[in-house]
């Protein structure tokens, strides 16, 4: 339990209900005076005509064709988006802003962990993107051809990324903290052509390599034609002839001009692997013109992004969090933004605030777990710097708590910043539930209220509307960038998403409350889905991993409350016959478990016992595990299979 948060169970045990707190905040008048969305008529008129809402917003994009229809809903849940349209992504990033004048605008400022820094214009992203583009084409990479992504958060990401929409390649990124594992199940699933990655990611002053990292295991992909590598860190990574190719010499050799491709509203994108139930991750895919007009729009007014902003968004762009609001919204945008490339305490604590201080930054947006270790870490941290240039902050990732909201207002925000908690998911492209800055009242720990032309309801479990209470939170109307499908795999996402209340609500797979005024509090996943600072992982994953590892029978996984990342992972393991549970093993499997997946599926807790708790039909008991992990009392045990495995595993807990 954490300080200021309550647990309710939702009769499997593990739903997090966030103590409501009665405190609210309206928007500073100040703030109102400038706002880009200041009047309230907007919800009334965009949820009266939600079509004329984002075909509004989709014409602030530049069409090589215009668009004849804006939504065609006849064959939920396939949505189609600004049918007839044809656009380029990385043409609406950036040419138009060049043409409009703008090209020695700063789009990113760049920061290495070692303290490089750079000014990346929209002229020399512009340029790098037409040249890695052309290299790309020189591969004899194309229009519908996947190429995978795993790289640090270094200038050449966003390049590769936008260079990909350039050409409509659909590009599939793997955030960089994940293992070898992970980065070849997700290229073979979608059977990738290409991947580009770095010789190394900087992390804590030292680089540890990457393309070494993965180089053994993809061999495995047979679809992989070419591997791109960045030189990082000068760290003379093995290199296959013929297949894997340094990306200087590539751009180097690459002609500067590259036309864009020009690509239906309704051509994927880019996939994005994320957890659900099963051991399989699911591709999410998104599409080109809906996804450009549902972040460019929320980009717009959630941040109320101004000209002379300095934005920064502290993601990874290995999620969607960083695809969304570090890419292609702010581009789209034409933001100035703020690009961080290491750990938020390197070289010291207060790295972050000297970051806000050195470029005056107006608009933070991070998780709830970054703010709970700022808390942690102490004030004096940010008390160092001049954090005045703050005027909007926001949080995404996982439900943040009151005490965390509050800290982060008064202690970032000098009390005089709205907070925008926004609650979206890999599968929405774009925020669905938050303030509007200059609109809305907040409630800390509630994302509030659903956007402009988005329909946000709770559902009992039969399908009745839940008017006030809780319940499973469903999207009832079509909006831009809903995902389109999973990648080769349309079956399970109709059945994932799409088929428990019918083929047009769609299925968040989180569990809300609603209160008396309409607003919504996200208590959690209802899915087997572990939220760990705000990264997605799935128990069947988990359990997998620990299964494959030497020496193991049986594994089960569940999530429990946790302090700083909100949930972490406690791993019930059964040793197989003659080996020794213990500090030893479960050191073993936190490597084994980082090797596999990445060091963030690495369970915190562990115990181990000769059985799990299982019915006499030999189902795991996880609500049992739950309690046992939770220290609570148990009930009735006795429809155990082998009641004495119980107090074992419970003593371990008690240790
Ligand atoms: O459970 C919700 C939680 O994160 C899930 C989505 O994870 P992912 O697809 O990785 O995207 C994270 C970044 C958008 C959701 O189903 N979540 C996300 N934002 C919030 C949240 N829970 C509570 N409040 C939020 N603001």
């Amino acid at each position: 339990m954490t300080a200021d948060g309550a647990y309710r169970e939702d009769g499997e045990g593990r739903i997090r209900v966030l103590m409501k707190t009665e405190e609210s905040f309206e928007p500073p008048p100040e703030f109102v005076a400038q706002a880009n969305a200041s009047d309230p008529g907007i919800y009334e008129r965009a949820n009266e005509d939600p079509e004329a809402w984002w075909g509004s917003w989709a014409e602030k994009l530049e069409w090589i064709e215009p668009f004849d229809e804006i939504l065609d809903w006849s064959d939920p849940p396939f949505a189609k988006w600004f049918g007839g349209g044809k656009l380029n992504v990385s043409a609406n990033c950036l040419d138009r802003h060049v043409e409009a004048g703008n090209g020695d605008r700063v789009a990113y400022y760049w920061e290495g962990e070692d303290g490089t820094r750079k000014e990346l214009t929209y002229a020399w992203l512009h340029t790098e993107t037409q040249k890695f583009a052309n290299a790309l084409k020189g591969l004899g990479i194309g229009k519908g051809d996947v190429v995978g992504i795993y790289m640090p958060m270094i200038p050449e990401a966003p390049v590769a990324m936008l260079a990909c929409t350039r050409i409509g390649a659909i590009h599939n990124v793997v955030f960089g903290g994940f293992s070898a594992g992970s980065v070849v199940e997700r290229m073979q699933f979608s059977e990738a052509k290409a991947l580009i990655t770095a010789d190394a990611t900087m992390r804590r002053g030292k680089p540890t390599p990457m393309k070494a990292s993965i180089d053994g295991t993809l061999d495995h992909v047979e679809s992989l034609e070419h591997v791109i590598v960045v030189n990082r860190g000068d760290s003379d990574p093995p290199m296959t002839e013929g297949r894997d190719h340094f990306w200087h010499d590539l751009v180097d050799a690459a002609d500067p001009e590259c036309p864009p491709e020009p690509m239906d509203a309704e051509d994927p994108l880019f996939i994005l692997y994320t957890s659900g139930s099963t051991a399989k991750p699911k591709g999410i895919q998104h599409t080109t013109g809906g996804y450009l007009t549902g972040v460019s729009a929320t980009h717009k007014l959630v941040f109320d992004l101004k000209d002379d902003d300095i934005y920064w968004c502290a993601a990874d762009i290995g999620w969607i969090t960083g695809h969304s609001y570090i890419v292609y919204g702010p581009l789209a945008n034409g933001a100035t933004s703020v690009m961080y490339e290491g750990a938020p305490n390197f070289p010291a604590e207060d790295r972050w605030w000297e970051i806000v201080e050195r470029y005056g930054v107006t608009i933070m947006y991070t998780a709830p777990t970054a703010i709970r270790a700022c808390m942690k870490w102490g004030v004096e941290h940010t008390q160092k710097h001049d954090l005045s240039s703050i005027r909007l902050l926001g949080s995404v990732g996982e439900p943040i708590n009151p005490r965390a909201w509050l800290w982060y207002s008064e202690n970032i925000g000098g009390g005089r910043c709205p907070v925008v908690d926004t609650w979206w998911q890999t599968e929405t492209g774009a925020i669905m539930i938050s303030p509007l800055p200059g609109l809305t009242t907040t409630k800390p720990g509630s994302a509030t209220v659903p956007l402009p032309g988005i329909e946000a309801k709770i559902f009992d479990e039969d399908g009745n509307e839940v008017e006030e209470g809780a319940g499973l939170l469903v999207l009832t109307r079509p909006w831009p960038s809903m995902a389109r499908t999973l990648y080769k795999e349309p079956e399970r996402f109709v059945e994932t998403y799409w088929s428990r209340f019918g083929n047009d609500v769609y299925l968040v797979g989180d569990a809300a409350r609603i209160d008396e005024d309409g607003y919504f509090w996200i208590v959690g996943r209802t899915d087997d889905v572990i939220n760990v600072s705000g990264h997605r992982l799935s128990t069947m994953e988990v359990e997998s991993a620990l299964v494959s590892a030497e020496g193991v029978a049986e594994a089960a996984v569940i999530g429990v409350p946790d302090e700083d990342t909100g949930q972490a992972i406690f791993a019930f393991v059964t040793p197989e016959g003659g080996v020794e549970g213990g500090d030893e093993l479960e050191a073993k499997l936190r490597d084994h478990v980082a090797d596999k997946i990445g060091k963030l599926a690495r369970p915190k807790h562990m115990a181990f016992a000769d059985d799990l708790p299982k019915t006499r039909s030999g189902k795991i008991m996880r609500r049992l595990l739950r309690d046992i992990a939770a220290g609570n009392e148990l009930g009735d045990v006795s429809t155990l299979r082998d009641p004495e495995v119980v107090k074992d595993l419970q003593e371990q807990v008690k240790e």
